[in-house]
């Protein structure tokens, strides 16, 4: 195998889809029960051993609400973790992509988010995703971070697979509307990634569909592609504050990252939302087909 592509997080939704974008003969993925992530001398030595071209570390504690009671969890995957697969792969000269999040930030700055505006986390998760990209960018390899957000796709769970249950199952449903931000379909942000890997990225970069939208405009947006399908959707929306629906974490009411800088210096840019969105309710149809014809 040329130098493959190595995957931290094997069994996440970014991770999926990137292993699926780049091929067997192209990556390697590892999950928790492959490697451990705090055993710097194991992570290095799968490095060595593998000699990846660049390796992405998507492994992470994402249950955002749970994270608020399971801080030191949270800390050692999100912030612990990163900065000693950053060290590892210093040693080794590998290139490495950590992936963060829009959660780091707080507040409206009147515009979208850019890479050097000052974060400002509220949650255990924000937090620590931020402790986290401090950590590798102190190790002094050649590492980029790259910050995303609202994640989905059409496996794993995530709010679209969400919204597709309990619209099936619920007469209404309340959905957020005060939180604004850009969903991103994984298959297309691992498309992203794998073009700018070999670009050698350093530093602080975000990438996410483009335009924006707000929960309740994405679970619109959900509800109207599957009614378009024939999918069953008996539920009816209706909308909601933060407050009112009661998260235990705090989430940044303006979500909207600026996606320029990677525009700019890697003529990377992913489509409207919508267009993410489409996409992904085409890859869902064509597993639902595969399911229902074996
Ligand atoms: N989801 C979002 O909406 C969102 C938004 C913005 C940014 N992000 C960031 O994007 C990245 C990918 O997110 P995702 O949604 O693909 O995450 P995900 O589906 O929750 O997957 C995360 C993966 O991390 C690994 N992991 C979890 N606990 C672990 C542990 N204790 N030890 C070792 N590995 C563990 C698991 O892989 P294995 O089971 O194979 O070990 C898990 O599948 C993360 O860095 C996240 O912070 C996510």
């Amino acid at each position: 195998m040329m130098s493959p592509i190595l995957i931290l997080g094997r069994n996440g939704q970014l991770a999926r889809a990137l292993a699926a974008a780049a091929g067997d003969t192209r990556s390697v993925s590892l999950g928790r029960a492959d490697i451990d992530l705090w055993d710097e001398t194991a992570v290095a030595e799968r490095i060595e051993e593998l000699r990846p071209s660049v390796i992405v570390n998507t492994a992470a504690y994402t249950a955002v609400d749970a994270a608020e009671g399971n801080a030191e969890a949270a800390f050692a995957l999100n912030a612990r973790a990163p900065g000693v697969v950053a060290h590892a792969a210093a040693r080794h000269d590998a290139p490495l992509i950590h992936i963060s999040t829009d959660y780091v930030f707080s507040g409206d700055p009147g515009r979208p988010w850019r890479e050097d505006d000052p974060i400002e986390p509220r949650s255990v998760y924000g937090r620590s995703k931020a402790q986290g990209e401090e950590a590798v960018l102190a190790a002094g390899g050649r590492v980029a971070v790259v910050r995303t957000s609202w994640l989905y796709g059409a496996t794993g769970g995530n709010f679209l697979a969400t919204m597709l249950r309990l619209g099936e199952s619920r007469d209404v449903l309340s959905v957020v509307d005060d939180q604004t931000g850009a969903p991103t379909y994984v298959a297309d942000l691992a498309q992203a990634l794998l073009t700018m890997a070999p670009q050698a990225p350093q530093g602080i970069y975000h990438l996410a569909h483009a335009g924006m939208t707000t929960w309740f405009g994405f679970a619109s947006a959900i509800f109207e592609e599957a009614r378009a399908r024939g999918w069953p959707v008996k539920a009816r929306l209706e909308t909601t504050t933060t407050e009112r629906y009661g998260a235990p974490a705090p989430r940044p009411a303006w979500s909207v990252l600026d996606c320029g800088k990677a525009r700019r210096d890697f003529s990377i840019a992913l489509p409207d939302w919508k267009t993410g969105l489409s996409r992904c309710m085409a890859a869902l149809a064509e597993r639902q087909g595969e399911i229902t014809s074996t």
